[in-house]
């Protein structure tokens, strides 16, 4: 891999914690509706890019289906190989950058979620190159016709929330909709913390253009609820 980005090492140090985040705990739903977006029978070959711990991967296992999962963070893919041990599953875990990864094979379906690298930006990344090489690379793995979810961070909430002193500070900048702020995670030295940066998307018709550019269209799209820091998701179908 290229080099180290914050979001690994913030994730190396996380990941153990990981599960205990309240939004992990609708797992089992998530992959409900991912199965009833996919509509894949069993067997089905799924690519899960910046998959974590391994939460959806390991459940869509168990239910049957041929699981890759990918990520860039080692901690998170320790935990993610401890939960398919422990749910006597098989899973391929590939440490990789979504940014560079192309897969030797074809998929069925793709999915990334809960930012699973999507708009996860290292210090030096072009925002639109990171998300787009990622979509790229996507795109290449998937077979004609296959589906790709993906849910990406609510850039409403941005325009919403950030003040005109954010701006000045640099803690926001509304041209490219990235913003800065700081992790922390618990070690056994204490609290670290790190200056981190995520992307945004404004809203389904911005992610529609992006998949475009690879070939692929957008079916079905919803952004999560007002007020809070709710997503922007899509599936999209290959049709090239
Ligand atoms: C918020 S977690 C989401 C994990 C999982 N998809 C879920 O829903 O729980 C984001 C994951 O993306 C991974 N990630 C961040 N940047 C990445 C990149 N460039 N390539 C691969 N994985 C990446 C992180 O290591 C982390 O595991």
């Amino acid at each position: 891999m290229k080099r180290r980005n914050e979001w690994e090492e913030f994730f190396d140090g996380h990941a153990p914690l990981y599960m205990d985040n309240s939004f992990t705990k609708n797992t089992l739903e998530e992959v409900e509706f991912v199965l009833e977006e996919l509509r894949l029978p069993p067997g089905s070959r799924i690519l899960d890019v910046g998959c974590g711990t391994g939460r959806h991967a390991v459940e869509l296992a168990r239910r049957g289906y041929q699981v890759t999962g990918v990520d860039i963070s080692s901690g998170m893919l320790a935990e993610a190989e401890k939960a398919a041990r422990e749910a006597d599953v098989d899973v391929e875990w590939i440490h990789a950058d979504a940014t560079q990864f192309i897969p030797d094979r074809l998929f069925d379906a793709t999915i990334c979620l809960c930012e699973g690298a999507f708009s996860l930006l290292g210090s030096y990344d072009d925002p639109i190159e990171h998300d787009l090489a990622i979509l790229r690379n996507i795109y290449a793995a998937l077979k004609p016709g296959a589906r790709f979810i993906l849910t990406a961070p609510n850039g409403c909430r941005l325009i919403r929330q950030a003040t005109q002193e954010d701006v000045e500070n640099g803690r926001f900048d509304p041209v490219t909709m990235v913003e800065a702020f700081t992790v922390e995670w618990d070690t056994p030295e204490g609290k670290k913390s790190l200056l981190v940066r995520g992307g945004a998307v404004m809203c389904p018709q911005s992610l529609s253009c992006s998949f475009a550019r690879q070939g692929s269209k957008r079916n079905t799209s919803g952004v999560g609820p007002q007020g809070t820091g709710g997503g922007v998701g899509s599936t999209l179908t290959r049709w090239r």
